[in-house]
C-alpha cells in the first residue's frame, strides 16, 4: 500500500526511482510522483494513473539528478489525482509517505493559524508543513523531523529531501515498513526489498524511533536525542530473478507454479526426526486463537478444520480488524496465532499488540523475515513461500495452509490424538505427496483456463459451494475470483444454500461445487441436484476416489489426484487458483494488480 523509493548516489535518480516504482507496482497505487535534488533545487513530476504516464511526463522534462524520491500512491485521503499525489513540499523540503496522518486536520488547523495554506486533501501534506514549520525554527533536518513525528499520531514511513541539502535523504517511520540500503553506486531506501534488488541484497530495516541519513557514499542512524546508533544490517537470500516473472505472463500464474516447492521450503526446516518441531510452544496451551486477514484469515479457517479434526482441540478464527475492537476473552494460557504474508498488515500487527497486552503469548507465522508482526510476536514461524508480488495471494495461501496443517499434527501427537507413527507417516505426506498432487495439477492449467473460460465469460455471479474442509475453501476460491476477474462471487457452505441464497440460482448461473470430503460426497451430490434443478451450470471439482466411486451430476469436472484424504484439499486449492487467474487473465484484465487493491494493506 503506497510505495517510496529514494535514490542518492553517483548515477542518474531517474532510471533508478522508475524502476523502483515499478518493482513496487504490485503494493498498488493510482497515481505517482517523484522529487529530484540536486544543486539547481527541487524538481517535482507527478502523475494520476500507473507510472507509464509519469515515466512520460519526467522523461519529457529532460530532468536528471543525483538525488530524489519517489512514491506511488493509494488513495485514503483524496482522490486520485495529480494535487494528491506525492511527494507534497514547501519551498525547504519535498516528502514522500506511506501511512495515515490521524490528527492531520488537527495539525492543519495549527499550522493554518500560523500561516501556512494547503493545496492538496491530503493528511500527507499536514507532516510536511509541521517539518517546514520546526526547520525553519531550528535549521536542522534532523531535529525538526524528530519534533514533528512527536506531535503525529497515526503511522508513517517518510522519505524527505531538503533544499539546502540536496545530495542527503532522511528517512524514519512509525508503524510503516521502510528499508534503507548501501549499494556501490549509493544509498536507497525502499517499502520493500523488491526495489533494492537491482542494486544490493544487503539492507537495514529502519527501527521505530531512529532516523536514517543517506548520502552517496554512507548511511547513519541518529536516535531522537540525535545519538548515532548501530542498526543490524540483514540480508536477502533471494534474488532479482525470483523477484521477476522469469518468462510467466504474469506474476500469479508464477506464484501458482511455485508452491509445490514452496510448500516442501517452508514445511522441511521444521521437521525434527520425521516429526514437526514447534518446541518454541508451551505443551498446556488453552484456547488457540488464528487471527489474520483476507486470505490468510482463510488459511486460518483450514487450520482451524486441521486442529479441529487431528488434534480435539477448538481453535477460534477472526478477522483482525473485528478481534482488535471487540475486546476478545483471552486466557492467560490462550495462544493467539498472527498468520501474514506481509508481516505488515496494519489489523493483524494491531492484533498482535492487543493480545500481547492482554498477557497472552502469541506466534507469529509470516512470509517476509524481520517484518513487523514477525519482530512483535513472542514466537515466529517463517513460511518459506518466497517473494509474494501479484497482489492476490496464492503461494502464501498454500504454505500457510501446509504449516497450520503441521502445527494440527503436531498438537495431536503433543494431546495423544496421534501416535508417533501416524504422525510421522502425515508430515512425510506432507512433503512428499502434497507437493507432488499439487505439480499434477499445475499440468493441467490449460485445460482449467478453457473450463474457467466457458463457466465466467459473461457472467455477472458465480457460487462456490462445498461442506466441512470444502467449505472453507470456498470461501478463499470466492475471494479470489471476485478480487481479480470482477465477477461478483459467493461461497456458501452447500447445506446453508437452500435456507434463502438459492433463490438466487436461475437459469445458466455457474455454480462450482467442490468434493475433497469423501464422507460428505453424497450430500454434496444432492446440493449439486438442487442447484441443477434450478438451472444451474455445474462445474465439480472432485477427487479421483469420489469420481470413482459416485456419479456426480454436474456439467463438467475437473479431477484431483488421489492422496491421503486429509490433504486431498491441497490439489483443490491449486485448481481453483488456476480457475481465478484464467478467467482473469480471459478477460484481459490487470491479473497481478487489480483495481483498488493493494498487496500489503499497512493502514486500518
Ligand atoms: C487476497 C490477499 C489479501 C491478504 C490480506 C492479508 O489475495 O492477498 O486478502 O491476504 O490483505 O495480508 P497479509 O497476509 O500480508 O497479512
Amino acid at each position: 500500500m503506497c510505495g517510496i523509493i529514494g535514490y542518492t548516489g553517483t548515477q542518474d535518480a531517474v532510471p533508478i526511482l522508475v524502476g523502483g516504482l515499478t518493482s513496487l507496482e504490485y503494493r498498488g497505487y493510482d497515481s505517482a510522483g517523484v522529487a529530484l535534488a540536486s544543486d539547481d533545487g527541487i524538481k517535482i513530476v507527478k502523475s494520476k494513473g500507473r507510472i507509464e504516464n509519469l515515466s512520460k511526463r519526467l522523461y519529457d522534462t529532460g530532468y536528471h539528478a543525483p538525488c530524489g524520491i519517489g512514491h506511488t500512491r493509494w488513495a485514503t485521503h483524496g482522490e486520485p489525482s495529480d494535487k494528491n499525489a506525492h511527494p507534497h513540499s514547501t519551498e525547504n523540503l519535498s516528502l514522500v509517505h506511506n501511512g495515515i496522518i490521524e490528527n492531520y486536520d488537527e495539525l492543519q488547523e495549527r499550522l493554518k493559524s500560523l500561516g501556512y495554506t494547503f493545496v492538496s486533501e491530503t493528511d500527507t501534506e499536514a507532516a510536511v508543513k509541521l517539518i517546514d514549520l520546526y526547520y525553519r525554527e531550528s535549521g536542522d533536518p534532523v531535529k525538526a523531523m524528530f519534533s514533528a513525528a512527536a506531535e503525529i499520531r497515526g503511522s508513517f514511513a517518510f522519505g524527505v529531501v531538503f533544499e539546502k541539502a540536496p545530495d542527503t535523504i532522511y528517512a524514519m517511520r512509525k508503524d510503516s515498513p521502510l528499508i534503507v540500503a548501501m549499494s556501490e553506486c549509493g544509498g536507497l531506501i525502499a517499502s520493500d526489498i523488491p526495489a533494492i534488488l537491482p542494486y544490493t541484497n544487503n539492507y537495514f530495516r529502519l527501527e521505530e524511533e531512529v532516523l536514517a541519513v543517506l548520502t552517496k557514499d554512507s548511511v547513519s542512524f541518529v536516535g531522537k536525542n540525535g545519538e548515532s546508533l548501530t542498526q543490524p544490517e540483514e540480508t536477502v537470500s533471494w534474488s532479482v530473478g525470483e523477484a521477476q516473472k522469469s518468462g510467466y505472463p504474469h506474476f500469479m500464474l508464477k506464484e501458482i507454479f511455485e508452491e509445490p516447492e514452496a510448500i516442501r521450503k517452508t514445511v522441511t526446516p521444521r521437521l525434527v526426526n520425521g516429526l514437526p518441531d514447534f518446541s518454541m510452544l508451551d505443551k498446556d496451551i488453552g484456547r488457540i486463537h488464528i487471527v489474520a486477514c483476507g486470505t490468510a484469515m482463510h488459511a486460518g479457517l483450514v487450520g482451524k478444520t486441521m486442529i479441529e479434526r487431528l488434534a480435539r482441540l477448538p481453535v477460534n478464527v477472526e478477522i483482525a480488524s473485528e478481534f482488535r475492537y471487540r475486546d476478545p476473552i483471552l486466557d492467560k494460557k490462550d495462544l493467539v496465532v498472527l498468520l501474514s504474508q506481509s508481516g505488515e498488515t496494519a489489523d493483524t500487527l494491531a492484533a498482535l499488540r492487543h493480545s500481547k497486552a492482554c498477557g497472552v503469548k502469541t506466534l507469529a507465522i509470516v512470509n517476509v523475515i524481520g517484518s513487523s508482526v514477525a519482530r512483535e510476536a513472542d514466537h515466529v514461524i517463517y513460511t518459506m513461500a518466497g517473494p509474494e508480488i501479484a497482489v492476490a495471494s496464492t503461494k502464501a495461501y498454500s504454505v500457510q495452509c501446509a504449516i497450520v496443517s503441521l502445527l494440527a499434527i503436531r498438537l495431536a501427537f503433543d494431546c495423544g490424538k496421534l501416535d508417533e507413527s501416524e504422525a510421522k507417516r502425515l508430515t512425510a505426506l506432507l512433503i512428499n505427496e502434497v507437493p507432488a498432487a499439487v505439480a499434477t495439477v499445475l499440468k493441467k492449467s490449460e485445460e482449467i483456463g478453457k473450463i474457467a473460460k466457458n463457466y465466467t465469460e459473461g457472467a455477472e455471479h458465480l457460487f462456490y459451494i462445498g461442506r466441512g474442509a470444502d467449505s472453507d475453501l470456498c470461501t478463499e476460491a470466492s475471494l479470489k475470483l471476485k478480487e481479480i476477474s470482477y465477477i461478483h462471487s459467493e461461497a456458501y457452505a452447500a447445506g446453508e444454500l437452500k435456507h434463502g441464497t438459492i433463490s438466487l440460482v436461475t437459469e445458466g448461473v455457474p455454480v462450482v461445487a467442490l468434493l475433497t470430503e469423501h464422507k460428505l460426497a453424497e450430500k454434496m451430490i444432492s446440493g449439486i441436484r438442487e442447484v441443477k434443478s434450478r438451472g444451474a451450470h455445474t462445474l465439480a471439482i472432485a477427487t479421483e476416489r469420489i469420481k470413482d466411486e459416485f456419479t456426480v451430476p454436474c456439467d463438467d469436472m475437473i479431477v484431483v489426484p488421489k492422496i491421503d484424504p486429509l490433504f486431498e484439499m491441497f490439489p483443490a486449492i491449486t485448481v481453483l487458483q488456476l480457475f481465478a487467474y484464467h478467467a482473469s487473465a480471459t478477460r484481459g484484465l490487470d491479473v497481478d494488480k487489480p483495481r483498488n487493491l493493494a498487496k500489503s494493506v499497512t493502514v486500518e
